[in-house]
């Protein structure tokens, strides 16, 4: 068979502060034969997370990604040869695959390649129904619990997790506040997404903002961002109040990352007999059926808009990691090959 050839982007450097599109090198090579036990796959479209920043730096729930290696991201990609039992040339599959034309992959790992049912759309099972979607439902429903007429604030809230997140609170009956940056981003809230109020924390007082649309308190707070928004959120909560960890991209360029500043306000929790608990979407992966049989149902009753922030071509791969985290993306990043 003829040499196929590979474009890829390798992790050069481990980042400090903001990702660099010099953290990455280009380099093509060619596929290496395959072994027993292995899949080639044609990667088709990738997700972009903020939890690839921690693969980039540091051994977080899978081991950071050596240098020299090709970058990872959550992908969907088909078939082309398999050496594995169960697996075919022309079967979608989604997993952990690396920046590249060509994966050449076993599947396992926490992330264990899965296959999708013919004809599914690569965007979708990358955002709704992909790891977005399940945190943002396993988040609010397993960890948050909200009941009908609570207040529900979500941080983060114009991204992928946070506004599915918001949108499921709101058919559970809640009122729903977002938190993002800009004036288009609130407006889209409180328009389109069907929150009841969005506040703008790059031009707005978060705290006094806070008070004023949640003159109850806050039941749930759905935390993406972490810093000094989840402060002035602690600073809010209600009495039985739920705080949910999903994620603390504030912190993630910080020199200390995540293991830096704590929250200053955590002693409401006392005060307000409140818990605050963090998850990974991992740890509810037996029941991402029931999950997705919901998120089907409300995405087809309309009650939950899919929004997508699409780039083409995987020589924008690093450029497009970067825009999670200057706010430039709108909904779920994703990229394709064409
Ligand atoms: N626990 C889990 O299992 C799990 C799984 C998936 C994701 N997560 C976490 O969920 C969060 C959202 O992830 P996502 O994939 O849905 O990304 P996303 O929200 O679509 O994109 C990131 C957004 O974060 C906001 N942001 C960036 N820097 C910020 C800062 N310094 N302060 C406040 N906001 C900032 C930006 O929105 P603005 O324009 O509004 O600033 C940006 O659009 C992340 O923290 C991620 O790590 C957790």
């Amino acid at each position: 068979m003829a040499e196929r050839k590979n474009r890829q982007w390798l992790l050069s450097a481990r980042p400090h502060g903001l990702i660099k599109t010099s953290d990455f090198k280009w380099n093509e090579t060619v596929v290496p034969p395959l072994k027993d036990g292995e899949v080639l796959i044609r990667n088709l479209a990738f997700s972009f997370d903020p939890t690839q920043r921690g693969w980039m730096s540091f051994d977080t729930y899978i081991p950071a990604i050596p240098l020299g290696r090709p970058m990872m991201a959550a992908a969907v990609g088909e078939i082309v040869e398999s050496k594995k039992p169960g697996f075919a040339p022309g079967d979608l599959v989604q997993g952990l695959f690396g920046w590249e034309d060509y994966t050449t992959t076993d599947g396992a790992g926490l992330f264990a390649m899965q296959k999708l049912a013919p004809g599914t759309d690569p965007l979708l099972a990358l955002s709704l129904f992909g790891i977005t979607g399940l945190t943002a439902y396993f988040g609010t429903l397993a960890v948050g619990q909200p009941r009908a007429g609570e207040t529900f604030v979500v941080s983060g809230a114009a991204g992928a997790t946070g506004s599915v997140a918001g949108m499921i609170a709101k058919i559970k009956g809640c009122r729903v506040v977002g938190i993002a940056g800009g004036p288009e981003k609130c407006a889209w809230l409180t328009g389109e997404a069907g929150f009841d109020a969005a506040i703008d924390y790059k031009h707005e007082n978060v705290g006094e903002a806070l008070g004023r649309a949640c003159p109850k308190g806050i039941d749930v707070y759905f935390d993406n961002v972490g810093g000094e928004i989840l402060d002035h959120a602690l600073a809010h909560l209600a009495n039985r109040a739920r705080v949910v960890l999903c994620g603390a991209i504030s912190q993630y360029n910080e020199e200390n990352g995540v293991f830096g500043a704590g929250p200053k306000n955590y002693f409401n929790l006392v005060f307000r007999a409140a818990r605050m608990e963090g998850f990974l979407v991992f740890q509810f992966a037996q029941s991402y059926p029931e999950a997705i049989a919901d998120l089907s149902k409300w995405y087809a009753e309309g009650k939950i808009k899919n929004k997508i922030d699409l780039a083409h071509g995987l020589e924008h791969c690093p450029e497009t990691l970067i825009r999670l985290f200057t706010g430039a993306n709108w909904g779920k990043q994703l990229l394709t090959m064409s």
